[in-house]
Order: C-alpha cells, then structure tokens, then sequence
C-alpha cells in the first residue's frame, strides 16, 4: 500500500486522528483522516494501492458503510475496527479488526473509543513492523509500553475522579475550550465532543499552535480552559511551549485546568487544578488523557442534572444520512 485513508464519524473519527500520528510516525507510511460524509461525496483520490481503514463502534453508521462500499468499488483494501460482533461493516469488510470493549449503553462513545485508539496503535505498530520502518528493538520496547497501559487506565480511572468535583465549579460555564498540540489536539477535540453531547455547553478543541491565529480572542475573564499538556520527554521542546501557551492565556484571565503527565513541574504554577497521569509513551498517552475528559463532561452533566446516558437528539447508531 502507498497510503491508508481513515474513514469515520464523530468520536471513532478521533481515534483516526490520533491513529494517524502512530502510523505516520511509526510505519512512516501517509495517512488522511476523513469524515466519511465529507469522503463520499467528494470523489476522493484512492486506488489500490490505498488502504481504507473504517472505524465504528456499531459497524451500522451508514456513512460511514457508504464511505467503505465507494472506497471498495474503487479498488482500495478496507479494514474495519469495529466493536460489534457481525456488523454490516465487519461483514463487508476485507478484514475486521474487533475492539471488544464489550457492549456500550451509553450513547457517547467512552470505552469503545480508549479500545479504538489501542486498536490504531495496534495497527500502527504492526504496520511498522511489516514495512520494516522501525527497529525490531523499538517495536519491542513500543509493544511493552502498550501492555503496561491496562493497569495505568486503571489507575487512570482513579486520578480522574478528581474531574467530578469540576462538575459543580464549572456547570454554569457557557462555553469551554480545550487545547492540545501533537496528538494531544485529537484528544482536546474529543474532549470538545464529549462536553457538548453530555452537558450541552459549547466547547471547541484547537490545536494550542493555533491559538495565536485567532482562538486567543476568545479569552477573558474566567474563560475556563482544558489544556492537554504533552509529556516533557516529548520531542521538540512541545511540553515547554504548551506551557508557553499556558501562561499566555492565563495572563488574560482564563481558569486553566492542565492534563499532565506525573513529575511533569512545569504547569502547576500557572494552572488552578492539575490532573496528573501516568507517564507513557507520547503517541500512546491519548489512551490515558481521554478518560479525565470523559469524567469531566459526565461531571458537568450530572451537576446540570443531566442524563448522561441518554443525551437529548442522539442515537446511539446513526444508521441514516
Ligand atoms: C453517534 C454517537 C457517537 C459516535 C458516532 C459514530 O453520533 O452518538 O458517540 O461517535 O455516532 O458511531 P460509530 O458507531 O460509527 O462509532
């Protein structure tokens, strides 16, 4: 293959994204990430040398079937990431790969989206590995990171209770941002998606590059702000001009609330609350960051009296257009 395309809608669109830094990065390999809306009626340029890779939770979102039947009649391979067993898209599928997060009741995609994310680093990985673009050593050591990740979710799962006591804080908030740089703008995207589909309070995910170009406008007094910090053993200085980022926005009032990494020393000066995670490897701490953000929209939602199960207007499958 020359290149992978992602395909998909909503939250399992941002585990493509995040599934695009580790194959880029890893298998060295060119990825877009595409809403399959968008995909299918733009006539893409994808051949058979493409390969397709469609990520759903229910397998029954119809654009994003559609987006994989056109990606079909025009040659490319498709690979499905599913988390339901026989689904129309696992069964017209070339191959499936099954997330087995198990049944998800909620309708906001939680833990189906933490096992869509190891299933992108998965294939990232093995991508890497059939390409021959990583050392076999590096693999191995990327591979044990990723088994160490259950018990840090676990742990995660504890720190991140501190995010329920936000609800009462901010409930009252009209609008929230998040931002995050590298493949922590996926996760500020998210984190975006998921405070609108629970709390119903607008929220926007940029990357922290950007803020300059425009975003920066919206700080004022008392602007709560969720920023995702990247690791300080992150390449290119990263964790240093998120900080950066930090104090900028800080400096015109906003009430920050950082994810960072444990011993990370830089934020808790500049910040009104930190939650701090287990450290890992860059490209794999999404799996981690997700699950506070995920607490702090059922936090706010609950506060607000909210059902968090069933938000207003949503279904959990969107099998129409
Ligand atoms: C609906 C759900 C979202 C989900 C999206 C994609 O909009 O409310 O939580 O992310 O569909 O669903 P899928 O089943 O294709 O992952």
């Amino acid at each position: 293959i020359s290149k992978v395309v992602i395909v998909a809608c909503g939250t399992a669109a941002y585990a493509g994204e995040i599934a695009r830094y580790a194959i880029e990065k890893w298998a060295r390999l060119s990825v877009a990430v595409e809403l399959a809306h968008e995909f299918r009626y733009r006539d893409p340029v994808i051949d058979a040398g493409t390969l397709v890779i469609a990520i759903s939770q229910s397998g029954e979102t119809m654009d994003t079937l559609m987006a994989t039947r056109y990606a079909k009649e025009h040659g490319a391979k498709v690979l499905a990431v599913c988390n339901t067993q026989g689904a129309t898209l696992a069964r017209e599928s070339d191959a499936v790969l099954y997330t087995h997060a198990g049944p998800e009741v909620a309708v906001a995609s939680t833990k189906a989206l933490v096992a869509q994310i190891t299933a992108g680093l998965l294939i990232a990985l093995y991508l890497a590995d059939v390409r021959g673009a990583q050392p076999a050593a590096e693999l191995q050591r990327l591979g044990l990171e990723l088994l160490k990740l259950p018990a840090k979710v676990t742990e995660t799962i504890a720190i991140a209770k501190i995010g329920e006591q936000l609800g009462e804080t901010f409930k009252d908030a009209k609008s929230v941002l998040f931002l995050g740089r590298n493949v922590g703008f996926p996760v500020a995207m998210e984190g975006a998606l998921k405070l609108k589909e629970l709390a119903y309070i607008h929220a926007e995910g940029f990357a922290a590059g950007e803020l300059k170009h425009g975003p920066i406008a919206l700080i004022d007094q008392g602007q709560p702000v969720i920023v995702i910090v990247p690791s300080p053993n992150a390449p290119d200085s990263l964790n240093a001009k998120v900080v950066s980022n930090i104090q900028e926005i800080r400096a015109r009032g906003a009430r920050v609330i950082a994810i960072a990494e444990q011993g990370d020393q830089s934020v808790a000066d500049f910040v009104e609350q930190v939650i701090y995670l287990p450290s890992t490897e860059q490209l794999l701490a999404p799996v981690l960051q997700v699950i506070p953000l995920q607490v702090f929209a059922m936090a706010l939602a609950s506060a607000k009296g909210l059902d968090v199960d069933q938000p207003r207007n949503l279904a959990k499958s969107v099998t129409v257009e």
